[in-house]
């Protein structure tokens, strides 16, 4: 990449915000722009956050057909609606680009984009390393560049800063850098973007008050932290202490089936004590694009520094354990029925990892439907919000979601509830369905019919 000089990266239309005062004012004005780079789950409901707070905001996507439909006012997520995008445009507080030079007219930029692991369980810095990269092309004096996505605690200051250095212009001095983890929790409705704090570090204390500020303009609470290294841990223990969580109760659920005792009255009956417990619930495994992932950039991390983080392994173990553990009680209900999985006919009910999204990313449905299949059952599936199954990084199912009747669910030796969705009628299912394992104990208020029902 050709490197510019300082002078060159002035941005042509209009004063860079050098200090924390012009950047202090800019936030009071609303004058301000807001870049996001990834309108995704994340990127979305965070313009949405800015433009209601009065900024305007440019969204930057590489994905040209996103940007389209962005454009036209639609949305692509279902808990985002239509109206509200179209809302932004038509005020003409947001527009979608994927033009990189676009971002040259954005003060802040807000980094949003996926952070995986490779096929080996690593940490997929590319996204963020492409990203740092088309952000340095366009870097500017008075910039600020923020990382949102969930990763390992040093990525800013070790990976993104160096890259937005070969610039020639230095963090803290020329631009600004923070990290600040994005919290969302796709289809709730308690908490929005708004209402849920914000933590932000910055790569020095102007980056810190400066990113804070702007923060502190849109949402109701921000919480400044010293180094941008405690802000990215302090979003990996959120997903690390979900993950171990889940995954204890996922093992004692296999053991409190053995001893005939339900699970699920166990946590409801303990989690009325009104301290010292929060209640986690049990299900066909985790999903998601944070906590079946999130927490093995730390164990990446922690072997930089000589230590295994087990209680993450361990519960990664247990939790991947579970798809097949539904597997085994389904394989036992059809045999009591005196029939074999091979050749059966199963409908697995819900995609999305969970429920009221359409969420598919590392869905333990889909974990299900494979293993289903490679024992030679032939299954189908319904989710609302799923109407079909799209290319994966390692799976490509090429299913259609069947649209539920009382005749097809009697056709099928098994229908398996994957995910709660609320739209489901659960009583109307067990009456029609020959067999139902619940893996999410949505039967719970089913009375007819519990001698069909298989807690798995
Ligand atoms: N989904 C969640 O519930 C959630 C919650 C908290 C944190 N996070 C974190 O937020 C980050 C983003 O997750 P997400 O769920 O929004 O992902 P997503 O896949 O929904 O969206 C990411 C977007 O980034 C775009 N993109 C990829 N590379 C790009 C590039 N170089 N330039 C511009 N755009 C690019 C993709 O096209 C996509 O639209 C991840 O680190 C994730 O761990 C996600």
């Amino acid at each position: 990449m050709r490197k510019t000089s300082k002078t060159e990266r002035q941005r042509p239309h209009r004063e860079p915000l050098t200090s924390e005062a012009l950047w202090k004012s800019a936030i009071k004005e609303r004058t301000a722009r807001v870049g996001i780079v990834g309108m995704g789950y994340v990127g979305l409901p965070l313009m949405r956050t800015f433009c209601r707070a009065g900024f305007k905001c440019l969204g930057f996507d590489i994905d040209a057909k996103k940007v389209a439909k962005l454009n036209a006012g639609q949305s692509y997520i279902k808990h985002i609606p239509s109206a509200l995008i179209a809302e932004v445009i038509s005020s003409e507080r947001f527009e979608a680009s994927d033009d990189p030079q676009a971002l040259e007219s954005a003060d802040a930029v807000l980094i949003c984009v996926p952070t995986p692991l490779t096929k080996t369980r690593d940490p997929d810095m590319t996204y963020v390393e492409n990203t740092a990269h088309l952000i340095a092309d366009h870097l500017h004096r008075g910039q600020l560049i923020v990382l949102e996505s969930t990763t390992y605690p040093g990525t800013t200051r070790e990976l993104v800063k160096p890259i937005l250095e070969s610039t020639g212009l230095q963090a803290e001095t020329d631009f600004f850098l923070a990290f600040s983890p994005e919290r969302e929790d796709p289809g709730r409705t308690d908490h929005t973007t708004e209402t849920i704090p914000k933590v932000v570090g910055g790569i020095g204390p102007k980056s810190l008050a400066i990113a804070d500020a702007l923060y502190a303009a849109a949402v109701k609470r921000t919480v400044p932290v010293s180094t941008c290294e405690v802000a990215e841990a302090s979003k990996i223990i959120e997903n690390v202490y979900r993950s171990v969580n889940i995954a204890m109760i996922n093992e004692l659920k296999k053991l409190f089936d053995r001893m005939g005792i339900d699970v699920w009255e166990v946590v409801n009956a303990a989690a009325t004590k009104p301290f010292g417990f929060q209640a986690f619930y049990p299900g066909p495994g985790l999903g998601g694009h944070c906590i079946p992932i999130d927490p093995f950039y730390l164990t990446w991390k922690a072997r930089q520094f000589g230590m295994n983080t087990r209680f993450i392994e361990l519960a990664g173990e247990i939790n991947t354990s579970m798809p097949e553990y539904v597997v085994t009680r389904l394989t036992e209900a059809l045999n009591e029925r005196k029939k074999a999985v091979k050749g059966s006919k199963v409908l697995v009910l819900g995609l999305a990892y969970k429920k009221d999204v359409d969420d598919i990313r590392e869905s333990p449905s889909i974990e299900l439907i494979e293993r289903l299949q490679a024992r030679g059952a032939k299954v189908d599936y319904n989710d609302p919000f799923v109407p079909r199954t799209h290319e994966q990084r390692e799976h490509n199912l090429k299913l259609t979601s069947k649209k539920l009747t009382a005749a097809m669910l009697k056709s099928y030796d098994c229908v398996v509830i994957a995910t709660n969705h609320s739209t489901y009628d659960y009583e109307w299912m067990v009456k029609h369905a020959s067999l139902v394992v619940d893996t999410r104990n949505a039967t719970a208020g089913v009375k007819k019919g519990r001698e069909k029902i298989v807690k798995a």
